[in-house]
């Protein structure tokens, strides 16, 4: 996959974030600019991400998937396989109170690393668990991807309202 890329997508934001975003993989625009969430879905996650005081610039947000499936078909096992220490590696470095994963792809790898049993993202959306992952207590937050507010319009309000659970770990308190 890594073949047909134009550039690779690592992630970007804060090294100081406590919060941190997990998409699926990147798209035709993330493809062309070498950045997450530029397209469509980035849109509504910035909205959101405003909705509860935050912004790209504090949070840090990257993929399961660096480089982008052709015709933005699923992520293949192997290229989780492959992409995913990658991954690891950011969430030690970064080293976030909060990982939240958008959408069903991160949702099932993080709930796997977490030995949470993994379940729908329609049953498990909007809930939090207390984990541990990566070595330490963190909060693993679990969302639809924001994309399901455009292609689902129904889902919009749901994803907002599920969105407003992080409000609640902006208080330094928390940890
Ligand atoms: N969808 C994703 O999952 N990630 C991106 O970076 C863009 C769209």
């Amino acid at each position: 996959m890594w073949r047909s890329r134009r550039n690779p997508v690592i992630g970007e934001g804060s090294p100081y974030a406590r919060i941190m975003f997990v998409g699926e993989a990147p798209g035709y625009y993330e493809d062309l600019s070498g950045r997450p969430f530029v397209g469509a879905a980035g849109k509504v996650l910035e909205e959101n991400l405003r909705r509860v005081g935050l912004s790209r610039e504090v949070v840090y947000i990257t993929n399961v998937i660096k480089c982008r499936p052709p015709g933005n078909r699923d992520p293949l096992p192997e290229e989780i396989e492959a992409c995913t220490p990658y991954l690891d590696r950011q969430v030690k470095i970064i080293n976030p109170d909060v990982i939240c994963t958008l959408g069903r792809f991160a949702m099932r790898y993080m709930l796997k690393k977490a030995g949470v049993p993994v379940s729908s993202i329609s049953r498990l959306h909007g809930k939090m668990f207390r984990v541990r992952l990566y070595g330490r207590e963190r909060i693993l937050a679990i969302m639809y991807h924001p994309a399901v507010a455009l292609y689902k319009p129904p889902l919009r309000k749901v994803f907002e309202n599920d969105f407003r659970i992080l409000e609640r770990f902006l208080q330094p308190s928390l940890f």
